[in-house]
């Protein structure tokens, strides 16, 4: 029985090492070429586009990233386990990011930038952080850590998710009504939901109409989740005032795209974060431990769901 690397070689090297010091019952193959179908038991690949019914003992899927958008569920067997990347590299380097992002928005960076392009020397008027509202959609593994990193400064935190939940020191919200009342009182909002039906197009014109006026967005979700164009109407019309946009359909952004050139939008080309090799490797050892002993796996997703 194998576990088949399908992703990059360097990656690929610190797995190999992590596996055969970790799980030498296992062999390991790094690439489809290398190795007998039928022998194989686990895949980790960021997406599938060869046909999987040629590994007819297949059982876990293990994607690369936290999304899984990328699989093709429907073609993918329904006995074969998919599983999302948890990992604490990528976890850590979201909370980096989106604490930037906050602060950055939170600080008007994105108007000094301006300034400073026009040799402007002024300050800008200055909100503190207790009086400034983040509001996230997500509350999952990536959603809850980034709001402890933005714990200590002080922001007044609320976050939104499918089911109910308590988190200490953030107001939490569920359902259509719930997301009303969480974006009528947030000045930042926040994505970190994962590309389902539910959430393809979820910022819209009808969400942006929802903030309060001057409200900024940090987009790190998914591209499919935005709209473009209304993203740019409701920053022209003053709706809102900043956008941190780290991920957009299609990637990468044509070269005449309006954001590019936007003065109130920063732009990242897919970088929140990225899956490290080491504790990635170490999540998946875990999780294959796990699944032998016969206990759940981390990050097991629910097929209906579609996360
Ligand atoms: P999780 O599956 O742990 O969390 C998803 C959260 O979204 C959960 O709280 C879930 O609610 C909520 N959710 C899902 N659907 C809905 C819905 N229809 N309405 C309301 N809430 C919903 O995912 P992660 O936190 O690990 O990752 C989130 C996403 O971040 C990834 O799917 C990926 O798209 C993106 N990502 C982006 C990266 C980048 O570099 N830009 C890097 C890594 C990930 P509930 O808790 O009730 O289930
Ligand atoms: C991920 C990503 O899903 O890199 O891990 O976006």
């Amino acid at each position: 029985m194998t576990f088949l690397f399908n992703s990059d070689a360097q990656r690929g090297a610190v797995f190999r090492e992590a596996f055969a010091r970790e799980l030498p019952h296992l062999p390991f193959a790094i690439g489809p070429a290398t190795v007998d179908p039928d022998g194989v038991r686990y895949i980790i690949s960021w997406t599938v586009t060869e046909t999987l019914e040629r590994y007819r003992n297949l059982e876990v899927l293990f994607s690369v990233g936290a999304g899984i958008d990328q699989f093709p569920l429907n073609a993918i067997p329904p006995e074969v386990k998919v599983v999302r990347m948890v990992e604490n590299g990528i976890i850590r380097m979201m909370q980096e990011y989106v604490t930037l992002a906050v602060l950055a928005l939170h600080r008007n960076l994105p108007a000094y930038l301006d300034l400073q392009r026009q040799r402007e020397w002024r300050a800008l008027a200055q909100k503190q952080a207790a009086d400034r509202r983040v509001g996230l959609l997500g509350l999952g593994v990536l959603g809850r850590a980034v709001l402890e990193s933005l714990k200590p400064f002080g922001f007044r935190l609320s976050g939104w998710s499918r089911s109910d939940k308590t988190i200490e020191g953030v107001a939490t919200y569920s359902g259509q009504a719930g997301l009303s009342r969480m974006l009528a009182e947030t000045d930042i909002l926040i994505c970190l939901l994962p590309l389902t039906k539910a959430t393809q197009g979820i910022l819209n014109h009808e969400l942006f109409a929802r903030l309060p006026k001057g409200a900024a967005l940090v987009h790190a979700g998914r591209g499919g989740q935005l709209d473009h164009l209304a993203l740019l109407a409701a920053l022209d019309a003053g709706q809102l005032a900043g956008a941190v946009i780290d991920v957009t359909e299609p990637e990468p952004l044509p070269a005449d795209h309006a954001f590019w050139g936007h003065p109130k939008v920063m732009l990242t080309p897919h970088v929140a974060s990225a899956t490290q090799a080491d504790t990635a490797a170490r999540a998946v050892i875990d999780n294959i431990k796990r699944y032998e002993a016969g206990l759940d796996l981390i990050g097991l997703v629910d097929r209906t769901r579609g996360y």
